[in-house]
């Protein structure tokens, strides 16, 4: 393989609010790891930092049942990227005659079914590929408003990046559980590294369930007592303010910053400035 493919970020069929695909470069940069030790992601998401990590052993966890659910399903071959297409191939063209009462009876069958498949199509159709459930466990995010979503260039891609985490999987011996964060920390042993990337603190936290502050101090708790070395993705500042809760629970690990820019609008002067920061133990 030439470096340039080599050096090509993977990015993941799932989206999700947080997604550290920009950042992959950055963590790369600084994340330091034993190769024989155990790759652990407590808060896995879309999985785009296991996939360009590409750890031989990894323990990748999440609240999220159903992301779980579809990379299990990729693992054991039940879905494909051949899979995939048919099913985006038979729904794709009815959400185009149908629009949004198509999309929401998906999301109704969904939220019966629980189906991975499901999962994805509204994953890759809902507004701004956002991930988030009613308090009974519902999820409620609404259409993206583009009915010819599923155009065959989409389908491809998407298929292409199923096919392409399949081949990352089937290379190494991961481990996907579904489960809460601290089920994570038991597997910890010196050897091992911790990446986390919890849902943010003081900003929307609208994933599955909540991010109340006393799992955040719990979880600085545990990475501090921990054998393993961990690494936290948080954001830091912005122009309006700064996120207290690092200042005052990792302050002790080494802080690295990344400045990236978001945009409100076209105009250059709604481009505002963020802080990332990557808090390593060791
Ligand atoms: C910021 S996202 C992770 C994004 C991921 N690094 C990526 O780039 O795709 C946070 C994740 O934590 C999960 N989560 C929230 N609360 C959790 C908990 N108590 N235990 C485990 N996972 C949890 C959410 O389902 C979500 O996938």
């Amino acid at each position: 393989m030439n470096s340039q493919i080599e050096t090509k970020i993977i990015v993941p069929p799932i989206k999700c609010q947080g997604i550290k695909t920009k950042l992959v470069p950055f963590i790369k940069e600084h994340v330091k790891r034993n190769p024989n030790g155990l790759w652990i992601e407590p808060f896995v998401g879309t999985g785009v930092v296991a996939f360009n990590m590409r750890p031989k052993h990894a323990l990748l966890i999440d609240k999220n049942q159903y992301i779980i659910a579809l990379y299990k399903d990729i693992q054991n071959k039940k879905i494909t990227a051949t899979i995939v297409r048919e099913f985006l191939e038979y729904h794709g063209p009815k959400l185009l005659e149908k629009g949004k009462d198509y999309y929401l009876e998906i999301r109704e069958q969904f939220n019966n079914n629980g189906e991975p498949l499901f999962f994805l199509f509204l994953n890759r159709s809902d507004f701004n590929g956002m991930i988030r459930f009613n308090r009974k466990g519902k999820f409620n995010v609404p259409f993206c408003q583009k009915p010819n979503r599923f155009a065959k260039a989409y389908i491809t891609k998407i298929c292409n990046q199923v096919e392409r985490v399949a081949e990352v999987i089937a290379d190494n011996d991961w481990r996907f559980e579904n489960g809460s964060w601290k089920e994570a920390f038991q597997a910890a042993g010196e050897d091992d590294y911790i990446y986390l990337d919890p849902p943010y603190i003081g900003r929307d936290t609208s994933y599955v369930g909540e991010w109340p502050d006393e799992e955040a101090v719990a979880l600085a708790e545990y990475s501090h007592q921990t054998a393993a070395n961990v690494c936290l993705s948080m954001w830091k500042e912005n122009e309006f303010r700064r996120n207290e809760h690092l200042f005052q629970y990792w302050s002790d690990f080494t802080w690295h910053e990344y400045n990236h820019f978001y945009h409100i609008g076209a105009k250059e002067r709604n481009r505002h400035p963020m802080v990332e920061l990557l808090a390593i133990k060791r």
